[in-house]
């Protein structure tokens, strides 16, 4: 995924771009091999491949997707044990070598890794930022295009709550050229297609069964970076630590957020339904639940 991204990164343009990878040797390799397709695609841009974390140095932003992949039968949340391991340490060096970055969250499970990175680093919250929503919120507009054969152009989404099997696909605020997707189609349809969403990343390693996705999510990773760097203030939904927003304090959750040079810029408010509010809260709460189990696993997180 951190390759894929990093591809996309200089393909376009968009940044010199480093990655890291403590096995040695993988992304100098993976960094050589994407140079080397230069000359044929005609970028100028730099990749440099590294072992060594002192490479991150003054990077303004740094993307987070070091650790295990879901296999077949696994929730994203079996992975805490092991990927938390592996957050505290890459947060530490994060905060030693790149102190004044955003810094995107993308392992899993993500709400709860952004949150120990939250928390180890120190980092205001505007500078720990998850990728979730934006991901979602792409497979459901695909979704929904490839049953409506409609332009992906043309479709709107919105899906809040955690990046797991709780997330929330908004149909209120979901549109087919700005036609609120209730409108277009029926019930057992929508429900069909929420709950393909939902399960949009567990159908992908079910297919490939030693991987998780790559593709969807660097593109997701692609659009925050982009937001970012060039200062854009696109409204994406992402998870970030509330503050009482949504009526929501001391967790990661997704919510549609402006981002720009600075990293989360504002959560933008919308009027949920009864219902809808029902289901962030009950999304949010089983995030409450991953933080006890963090708290219990590893005591001494940094900070209070
Ligand atoms: C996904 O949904 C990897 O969590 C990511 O595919």
């Amino acid at each position: 995924m951190g390759a894929t991204t990093a591809q996309k990164i200089v393909e376009n343009g968009l940044a010199d771009v480093v990655i890291l990878d403590v096995r040695e040797g993988m992304a100098q390799g993976k960094a050589l091999d994407i140079l080397e397709s230069g000359p044929l695609l005609g970028f100028d841009t730099r990749i440099h491949g590294s072992g060594n974390y002192e490479t991150i140095e003054g990077s303004s932003v740094v993307v987070v997707t070091a650790g295990f992949s879901r296999k077949p039968g696994m929730t994203r949340d079996d992975l805490l044990h092991k990927n938390g391991e592996i957050m505290i340490e890459v947060s530490r060096k994060i905060r030693q070598h790149a102190p004044d970055c955003v810094a995107i969250m993308v392992t899993n499970p993500m709400d709860l890794m952004a949150y120990m990175l939250w928390k180890v680093t120190g980092f205001p919250r505007e500078r720990v930022i998850g990728m979730g929503g934006a991901l979602d919120s792409s497979r459901f507009a695909y979704f929904i295009s490839e049953e409506t054969n409609t332009s992906v152009s043309n479709i709107q989404t919105m899906v809040m709550g955690g990046h797991g099997d709780n997330m929330v696909p908004l149909l209120e605020f979901s549109t087919i050229a700005g036609v609120s997707l209730k409108k277009v189609l029926d019930p057992a349809t929508l429900d069909r297609l929420v709950q393909r969403t939902r399960d949009g990343g567990g159908e992908i390693v079910r297919l490939m069964k030693d991987s998780s996705a790559y593709f969807a999510p660097a593109a997701a990773i692609y659009s925050m970076i982009e937001s970012i760097l060039h200062d854009r203030h696109r409204i994406i939904p992402s998870s970030v630590y509330l503050e009482g927003e949504y009526g929501v304090k001391g967790v990661f959750s997704g919510v549609p957020v402006r981002i720009g040079n600075m990293g989360l810029e504002e959560v933008v408010r919308l009027p949920l339904s009864e219902d809808e509010e029902k289901s962030f809260h009950k999304s949010t709460e089983s995030i409450r639940q991953g933080i006890e189990t963090i708290e219990r696993l590893f005591p001494d997180l940094g900070r209070p």
